[in-house]
Order: structure tokens, then C-alpha cells, then sequence
């Protein structure tokens, strides 16, 4: 594959290139640039953290699970593009300047990459330091210093020139492995079904870099202009698959802010910057963190296969663990959600794991509970982690539905959570364990729409 983009606000062309080359190897072993580190190739740690920029805006993204075909039509900033040249020497960016100033680095590995999601984030004028570094891992320094120089780089402006390219970004390059549309990508998965659909590659990454498979043929979706759209309305939100899980969280703030708020713990800034709403449904995983929201708002999916789309329920399309309602060359097009104009949001959402940040859930629960005159009028409630794949508790809503909403209510229906769910046990968490959060889980929902304290309650099932 030919891409051409820029690298440090130059313009780069690469012939022949891997499509499926990490931008981490590129970087260090054909371009000798090894600031951007090497910690732990998964997109966990951070240390490999660089910019890109487009007409979307500037994000912070992790370079050992982006592939060179995503960089063509971007601009790439590497932690050798932060400093400006001067005729004196070098002008530190604030960043840079402040970690030195406030001791923000002992042994380094980690310092490229926090000088990358600040000097980013810096740009961007978001000030919210720890959402923005969860996603870097230091072992050494501790972070308090980082933050501190977090906040006095934040009081400077942004230098010249910073994130701003000399040159203009060139056009990405239209072709079967890049489409630039919903009707071109239908057409190109149709004419290569085996084809690998590449939307974030937060999930695919891994498949290169931790089990070595060859993925070619591969479709990128980051081009697909059409899977970047929102559509709202009075009646639904419509969503394209390849919208971002940022995106997503921003976008959800306004309309579900507890979906919003559970958001900011899905992975940290660099994968939610790079990982699609599409690709966390089309995965299939049985603890994906939207699919128990989406489904418990009653969300729809457009499937697309050449011309046709068909829409569905969210719930249908996981039918069994590893099998979803999608048949060899169909896409997902996008994620519809009614919106129900003028209530107040019912919407609650748990997420448990063992880290507050950065880390896959071991029980995500989902609450859409409506109460009129104190009376549980309709309830839509699914889990994650709890069967083979994201799953409503259909018994639980039954059993509330038509039901005073007290505490008492809640107590009496605790039993049903049995017979809608079988969880296994694994490293995450043990079956009775599971079962003990699902039914905690649904005591904190009802103890938040009191607004009591929200620590858990301890009931023997
Ligand atoms: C460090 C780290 C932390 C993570 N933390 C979380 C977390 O907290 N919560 C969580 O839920 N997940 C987490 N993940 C998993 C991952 O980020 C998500 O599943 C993400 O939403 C995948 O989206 P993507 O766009 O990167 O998909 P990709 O990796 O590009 O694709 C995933 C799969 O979906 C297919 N696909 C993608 N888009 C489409 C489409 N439109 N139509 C059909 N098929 C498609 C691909 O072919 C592939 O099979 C984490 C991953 C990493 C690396
Ligand atoms: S090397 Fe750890 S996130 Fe990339
Ligand atoms: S300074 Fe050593 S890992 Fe952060």
C-alpha cells in the first residue's frame, strides 16, 4: 500500500508499505524515531502515546496498535515534533518545560508518551489531567509531580505553530482497502467477504502484535465518511459505527450522562480516541461496556450487505458467545437509539472492575427503570459478564414491572437474577460473585434514584 500524510508537519510518502505495520515499528525502525517507546505493545501502558490530527481535530492515540494504513490523509506527531527548532538551539514545549521544572520523570520510559497525551491535550483545552492520563502507565515517578506539571503548562499558551501543520494534510487515497464511503466499503466487503474489517483496531491491533496473524486482505473504515455521522432528532439518535467511543461519551453527556460517566472508565483517552461504537458491538464480546446501555435504552443496529440494510434489534444481533446476526460480506452500519424528548433520564449505569480506569469489566450493569406516581411502569435492564454474551434480565424486569418502586420491591425480586443468569467464573471475577454485584448492582440503582449514599448495601441473597 502507498500512504502519504505528514510526520512532524512534513510531508512523508511510503511505498509499498505493510498496511498492517504498526506506526510504532515504522517509527523507530525506519525512521530511527525511538522517543515514541515500546512498554507494552497493547495499548495498556501509554508509552508509545503520539498526536494525530485531521479535519476531525487532534487526539492522542497509541502507536503500537496503529496501522499504517490508518495514517494516510492524517497528520502524526512524534515526541521529536513537540520542541521547535530556533536559531538558538531548541524552545521546550510548556509540557516539557514543566516536567523538568516540577521533577515529572525519574527513569523516562513512560515521559514521552505523558509529554504527548499533555502537549495533546494542552492543544485540545481539555483540563481534565486524570481522565487524560489514565492511559500512561508510570512505575516510577508518581503522579502527583506529573500533575502539578499537568497545571502549570496548562497556564501557558500553546507555542507557535504546535499542531499546526506547515503543509496541508494531503488527501487520503481512495481505493478497495480504503473506502471512502458506505456504498464503496458495501461493495468492497461484498466483492472480498473474508476481508478484516478495521475500524480502531483497539481489538485488531492485538491480533498483529500479541498473536502475530496475518490479517490481509484488510478493509480500513476510518475513511468511510458515512460511519462518522450523528444524526439526532426528536424521536432517535442515530449513530454511525465508526464514531469514536470519545465521541460517543461526549455525545452521550447530554443525552445519558450516567452512560456518559461510565464511558470515561472504557479503557482510557488513546483507545476510547481510536476505538469505534461498531467495532465494540460488531466484536461480539460478552463484556463489551456499550452494548448493556444500548440495549437497555432499546437501541436498534443497521446491518448493511451490498444494497440491502436490514435493522434490528440490538439484543437479536448477539445470539450466541462468538455468534452474532451478521452473514460473510455485512457490516454494521449504524446504532439507532430512541429518545424519549421531555423525561428525565432513567438511564443508570455500573461498571466493576479491578481498576477504577483502564481496565475490562468483570459485571457491567445497565438500568432503564421508569417510575410513574411510584409505580415501576417499564423496565429494560442488561448485563455484561453475566452469559455469553451482553444479556437482558428479563425475569428482573418482570418480576419489577407493575410493582411499587421500594425498597421492598427490590429485595422480593433479588432471586429472579438466578434464573435469568448462569455466570461463569474466570480470572475476573467467580459465578457467585457475579451474582452477588448483578443483584448489588440493582439496590445501588434504586438507592441513587433516592439519592442516597451510593455504597453498596450488603443483602444475603
Ligand atoms: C488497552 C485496552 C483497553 C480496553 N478497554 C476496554 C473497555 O474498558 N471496555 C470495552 O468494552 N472494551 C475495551 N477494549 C476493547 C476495544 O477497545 C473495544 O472492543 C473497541 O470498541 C473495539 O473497537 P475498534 O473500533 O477498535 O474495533 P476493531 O479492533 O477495529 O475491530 C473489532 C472487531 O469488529 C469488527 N468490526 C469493526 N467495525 C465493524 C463494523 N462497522 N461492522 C462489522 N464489523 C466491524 C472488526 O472486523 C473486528 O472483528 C480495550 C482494548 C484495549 C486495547
Ligand atoms: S506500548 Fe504500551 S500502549 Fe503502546
Ligand atoms: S519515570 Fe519511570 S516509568 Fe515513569
Amino acid at each position: 500500500m502507498d500512504i502519504t500524510f505528514l510526520l512532524n508537519g512534513e510531508s512523508v510518502h511510503v511505498s509499498e508499505v505493510n498496511p498492517t505495520q504498526s506506526a510504532l515499528d515504522w517509527l523507530r525502525e525506519t525512521q530511527g524515531l525511538t522517543g515514541t517507546k515500546e512498554g507494552c505493545n497493547e495499548g495498556d501502558c501509554g508509552a508509545c502515546t503520539v498526536m494525530i490530527a485531521d479535519e476531525a481535530g487532534a487526539r492522542a492515540v497509541n502507536a503500537c496498535i496503529l496501522f499504517m494504513g490508518q495514517l494516510d490523509g492524517k497528520s502524526l506527531t512524534t515526541v521529536e515534533g513537540v520542541a521547535r527548532k530556533t536559531d538558538d538551539g531548541l524552545a521546550l514545549h510548556p509540557v516539557q518545560a514543566a516536567m523538568i521544572e516540577e521533577h515529572g520523570s525519574q527513569c523516562g520510559f513512560c515521559t514521552p508518551g505523558i509529554v504527548m497525551s499533555l502537549a495533546t491535550s494542552h492543544l485540545t483545552g481539555d483540563r481534565n489531567h486524570d481522565d487524560i492520563l489514565a492511559g500512561n502507565l508510570c512505575r516510577c515517578t508518581g503522579y502527583a509531580p506529573i500533575i502539578r506539571a499537568a497545571e502549570k503548562a496548562w497556564k501557558m499558551p500553546i507555542p507557535d505553530g504546535f499542531g499546526v501543520p506547515k503543509v496541508t494534510i494531503p488527501d487520503p487515497t481512495a481505493d478497495a482497502m480504503r473506502p471512502e464511503s458506505s456504498d464503496a466499503l458495501a461493495a468492497a466487503y461484498l466483492a472480498t467477504p473474508d476481508a478484516t474489517l478495521i475500524a480502531g483496531a483497539t481489538d485488531v491491533g492485538l491480533w498483529a502484535t500479541k498473536q502475530l496473524r496475518d490479517l490481509n486482505p484488510v478493509i480500513f473504515l476510518s475513511g468511510v465518511k458515512d460511519l462518522q455521522n450523528i444524526d439526532i432528532t426528536d424521536d432517535a439518535l442515530t449513530i454511525g459505527a465508526g464514531v469514536s467511543l470519545e465521541r460517543t461519551r461526549k455525545l452521550m453527556a447530554d443525552q445519558h450522562p450516567h452512560f456518559a460517566e461510565m464511558l470515561r472508565r472504557f479503557a482510557s483517552t488513546q483507545v476510547r480516541n481510536a476505538a469505534t461504537l461498531g467495532g465494540n458491538i460488531a466484536n461480539g464480546s460478552p463484556i463489551g461496556d456499550a452494548p448493556p446501555p444500548l440495549i437497555a435504552l432499546g437501541a436498534d443496529i443497521t446491518l448493511r450487505h451490498g444494497d440491502t440494510r436490514r435493522t434490528i434489534a440490538l439484543e437479536d444481533f448477539f445470539i450466541a458467545y462468538g455468534k452474532q446476526d451478521r452473514v460473510a460480506g455485512e457490516f454494521v452500519e449504524s446504532i439507532t437509539v430512541p429518545r424519549a424528548p421531555h423525561t428525565p433520564d432513567t438511564l443508570r449505569v455500573y461498571k466493576l472492575s479491578k481498576r477504577f480506569d483502564q481496565d475490562i469489566s468483570a459485571v457491567l450493569g445497565a438500568f432503564n427503570i421508569a417510575v410513574t406516581d411510584g409505580v415501576i411502569t417499564n423496565s429494560r435492564i442488561a448485563f455484561g459478564g453475566m452469559a455469553g454474551t451482553p444479556q437482558r434480565a428479563k425475569s428482573v424486569e418482570a418480576a419489577l414491572t407493575g410493582q411499587p418502586w421500594t425498597r421492598e420491591t427490590i429485595i422480593a425480586t433479588l432471586p429472579a437474577f438466578a434464573t435469568d443468569y448462569t455466570p461463569m467464573s474466570d480470572m475476573r471475577a467467580s459465578a457467585a460473585y457475579r451474582l452477588k454485584v448483578a443483584q448489588n448492582m440493582l439496590i445501588r440503582a434504586f438507592e441513587d434514584s433516592q439519592g442516597s449514599a451510593t455504597n453498596v448495601l450488603e443483602v444475603s441473597s
